[in-house]
């Protein structure tokens, strides 16, 4: 009798021992990931910059509103929402996988990261803008496929964007502006993916996990 109560005690130490090295291991699984409805900011990851828009538009090429890159960490023009492209969906909270089609939306101005043929500013690449009206709703150019070669697009590991309508990466040129915006970054669009500066980190961020209902409940915060 006593023999049996010890074993049993024993069995339910043991289980809820179990239970909790594989709920503390879901967490850390859960954390790895940038997830459909996360709010993130993108770092280039050789140029030390974040990816940034403003309400400031381009003087020339399509006059769209202007997307840089900037040094600061703290600059609230610098959070992107991952959302999926138009006419599908995304569980929020899920994983986002490698080769998925994205877009990227400016969350302050709700403009989507965006491109097209016109020449770029600075270097005469192409340009990227920001696009859409103020619902986040654009076109078919702010789609973008998040390249990576794990399964899923890792927080830790830096991914590259391909633009789906024109199939170039998403890049900083090194080259900076001088006024309204001295000192920003000025970002491109180049066809390969190997040309320098086409690495994005995930960075600073709101992350939502599967069966949270909005970015801002319950999101993981990471020195916002
Ligand atoms: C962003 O920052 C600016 C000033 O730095 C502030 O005026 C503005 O309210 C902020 N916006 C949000 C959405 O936090
Ligand atoms: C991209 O976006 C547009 C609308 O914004 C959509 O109609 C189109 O099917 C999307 N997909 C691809 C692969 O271009």
């Amino acid at each position: 009798m006593e023999n049996t109560k010890i074993l049993s005690i024993a069995t339910l130490v043991t289980v809820v021992f179990l239970i909790s090295i594989i709920s503390e291991k879901t967490e850390a699984a859960k954390n790895e990931f940038v997830t459909c409805g996360s709010i993130l900011k993108l770092i280039n990851t050789d140029l030390k910059l974040r990816l940034h828009s403003h309400d400031v538009k381009y003087g020339s090429g399509s006059g769209q509103q202007s997307v840089t890159a900037v040094e600061v960490s703290d600059d609230n023009n610098s959070h992107w929402l991952v959302r999926p492209m138009t006419g599908e969906t995304c569980k929020r909270g899920a994983p986002i996988k490698c080769n998925t089609n994205i877009r990227l939306q400016h969350v302050a101005t709700k403009k989507n990261l965006h491109s097209h043929f016109f020449t770029s500013p600075l270097s005469g690449n192409q340009e990227v803008s920001c696009y859409g009206d103020d619902e986040g709703e654009g076109d078919s150019g702010d789609n973008w496929t998040v390249v990576c070669n794990n399964d899923y697009w890792r927080r830790d590991t830096p991914v590259k964007f391909r633009h789906v309508d024109t199939g170039s990466y998403l890049a900083g040129s090194g080259r900076t502006f001088g006024r309204p915006i001295n000192g920003q970054g000025e970002i491109v669009g180049v066809s390969s993916q190997y040309g320098a500066y086409t690495d994005w980190q995930a960075s600073e961020g709101l992350f939502v996990h599967p069966g949270e209902l909005l970015p801002h409940q319950h999101a993981v915060h990471t020195e916002l």
